[in-house]
């Protein structure tokens, strides 16, 4: 077992959430639990009355593993429900987003504004075509516009399929043709560092191999120069010029789909992870208030992109549907300086603040003095997600950003299960420095071993044992793969989230990352075959394996084993290339951290490249059993060059 995990195992340290919080905490009673495993059914009706429907659902669950139906028969509009219906209360000229661009500008959107806009965008979309259930592609910095536009495809039914602005032309164009998106919405430049990154030229190269795109919109985010097509290419700011303000809610089944986000799993081709309505509405309306016991005049601020799941849930449906004012910003947090997201809690006050551990650990790096500048005490409570967090980054993120007065959610959940599904509640859990705790009322967990028996105290695999309201449906256009791969490791109806995890006495849960494929790389999910197909697709490259080693930011780093096609030779500039050819292929933050060449990779007599011993060598340790490999001087070749050129 890894030292990391080790000491993670050994934190005994308990922390309770402040007095002064507890007793203004929504949820105080720890019954809650037990209220609602006994009717779960009955739990999760409750919170989707809270939200506005057209019509009732008839039944709340029609559950045949691994299908589910919730709120059937139910319809309603996740627009109406994050902007309509705060339209009559004292909402409508609350502050919806707060946002700052990188280079310092900021606009406030009230619902009311919010509103208009949406349906003015969603007018627009109307009259270029886009119909109920189409494919809508949206290729956005963190703007404003960004919201407007999901929101603007849920008002007329329209699916979502938002790609991450870090992400290359190819990984978007990839998304497109997966989802035959008919539309892509982007912007001509994002800002990142004072830097701009040309956006619309990636969108324009990935769309010149989607024939299903048949017009893109730009938002001109910077006016930086760009190509323009004619005949393909509108304005944004000339679209919503000339249309009205008056658009009717499309009524939508709860089981229509409102997006597919794409996320990587164990192949080289992403999965789009579809979502539908009625139930995940439900899911993140009810984490959104109880796991960030939400007030009313709270400032919430996730610091998410929102291409990614996290900024889909907490950034927008969540903390829209409950009314919030939800802060936005455009860029890097170390600019101009290190202390940007401390002026920005500051000058915005606010009061809830949710963050990965990379992004913490980062902080840490970077001293208290950064935040000890700022007035910080409009902070109540912390949250984290994303990635395991070592003790150390909590601890450290409780004193210097919460000042011991502020309790720590960190939440556990994936793309696949929309919401947050094991995390502490801020009013009653007892917190520990890296456990996530319990599962969310309503929500079952468990801990099995590889034949599916429970574990009650140790370590094994993290299973749901129970549907949930914003569960994945399906991997678009392949429900099979779907089966597969969270459904069939144990019986039909255990899902099966692809992470390792541990118990402790208390029956608190410990995530320990995955154990299958995937990389978590700084919060974002990698594949390992996306990362070798990139690495491969190199002219000069013959064959490539992909470890992470833990890194003390990112939490892991990738570190690349390559061997070159006959007669190659290697050296700092092609090693320069290659990383380069990743970031081009994928995006910067697959960028592999290291790249070791060697004439041949470790592998079994049956041809398997052996990642475990890759991992050693990566992390500088003393090598396991060698005994089954092929070619075992291969390994201790490796293991020399990766010390010649990093050090032991
Ligand atoms: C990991 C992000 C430890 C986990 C919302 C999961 C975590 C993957 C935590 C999903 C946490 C997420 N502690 N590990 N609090 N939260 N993970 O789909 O391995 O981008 O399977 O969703 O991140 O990543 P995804």
């Amino acid at each position: 077992m890894p030292v990391e995990l080790e000491s993670l195992l050994m934190e005994s340290r308990v922390f309770d959430s402040p007095q002064a919080f507890r007793e203004h905490a929504t949820i105080r009673d720890a019954n809650i639990w037990k209220e609602s495993d006994r009717e779960f059914e009955d739990f999760w009706a409750r919170w989707a009355t809270e939200l506005s429907w057209f019509r009732k659902w008839d039944r709340v669950l029609d559950w045949k593993a691994p299908n589910a139906r919730w709120f059937v028969g139910g319809r309603l509009n996740a627009s109406v429900n994050c902007l309509d219906r705060h339209l009559t209360t004292p909402r409508r000229t609350k502050a919806a987003l707060i946002w700052e661009g990188e280079p310092g500008e900021r606009r406030t959107l009230t619902y009311w504004d919010l509103y208009r806009q949406v349906l003015r965008f969603a007018n627009a979309l109307k009259a270029l075509g886009v119909k109920r259930q189409d494919r809508v592609a949206i290729y956005l910095p963190m703007v404003p516009e960004l919201v407007v536009a999901m929101l603007a495809c849920a008002r007329i039914g329209a699916v979502h399929s938002v790609v991450f602005a870090g992400f290359s032309a190819e990984a978007l164009k990839d998304r497109i043709q997966d989802s035959s998106a008919c539309l892509l919405i982007t912007a001509d430049a994002s800002y990142r560092r004072g830097r701009l990154i040309p956006l619309k030229r990636f969108a324009d190269e990935a769309v010149a191999q989607c024939p299903s795109i048949r017009r893109v919109v730009v938002f001109k985010r910077s006016g930086m120069e760009i190509e323009f097509s004619a005949k393909r290419d509108l304005w944004w700011h000339e679209l919503m010029r000339e249309t009205a303000c008056e658009c009717p809610p499309e009524e939508m089944d709860a089981e229509d789909t409102l997006y597919i986000l794409y996320t990587s799993g164990t192949t080289g081709k992403p999965k789009g992870i579809v979502h539908t309505t009625g139930g995940y509405l439900t899911g993140v309306t009810a984490t959104t208030q109880w796991v960030f016991d939400l007030k009313e005049n709270d400032v919430y601020w996730c610091t998410a992109d929102i291409g990614w799941v996290t900024g889909h849930s907490y950034v927008v449906y969540g903390p829209l549907a409950c009314g919030a004012t939800v802060v936005m910003y455009e860029g890097a947090p170390d600019w101009p300086d290190r202390g940007r997201f401390w002026k920005m809690v500051e000058e915005h006050g606010v009061s809830v603040f949710y963050t990965a551990p990379t992004a913490i650990r980062s902080f840490m790096k970077w001293g208290a003095e950064w935040p000890e500048r700022h007035d910080l005490s409009s902070l109540r409570l912390l949250g984290t997600v994303g990635e395991p967090i070592n003790p150390e980054a909590w601890v450290w993120y409780y004193k210097a950003i919460g000042r011991e007065q502020c309790p720590i959610v960190d939440t556990w959940w994936q793309t696949e299960t929309g919401m947050i599904m094991i995390t502490p509640l801020p009013g009653i859990t007892r917190m520990k420095p890296g456990s996530v705790t319990r599962p969310f009322p309503g929500i079952r967990a468990e801990l099995l071993n590889v034949k599916g028996e429970r574990v009650e105290e140790g370590g094994g695999y993290l299973a749901i044992t129970r549907p949930w309201p914003a569960m994945l449906r399906s991997i678009y256009g392949d429900h099979d793969r779907y089966v597969k791969e969270y459904w069939s490791k144990w019986k039909g109806d255990i899902y099966f989230p692809g992470d390792g995890a541990k118990r402790d006495r208390d029956g608190d849960f410990w995530i320990l990352g995955r154990v299958d494929d995937v990389l978590n790389v700084a919060g974002h999910r990698i594949g390992t075959m996306e990362v070798e197909s990139a690495l491969v697709d190199h002219p000069r490259v013959a064959e490539a394996a992909v470890v992470t080693r833990p890194h003390d930011v990112k939490g892991e780093a990738i570190v690349a084993f390559v061997t070159l096609k006959e007669g190659g030779e290697h050296n700092d500039h092609l090693s320069g290339e290659i990383r380069e050819h990743v970031a081009k292929k994928i995006g910067a933050f697959a960028r592999p951290e290291e790249v070791i060449f060697s004439h041949d990779l470790p592998k079994t007599r049956s041809g398997k490249i052996m990642r475990r011993l890759l991992r050693d060598i990566a992390a500088g340790k003393v090598l396991g059993d060698t005994t089954t490999l092929a070619d075992p001087v291969v390994v201790a070749e490796l293991k020399e060059r990766y010390e010649a050129q990093y050090g032991a």
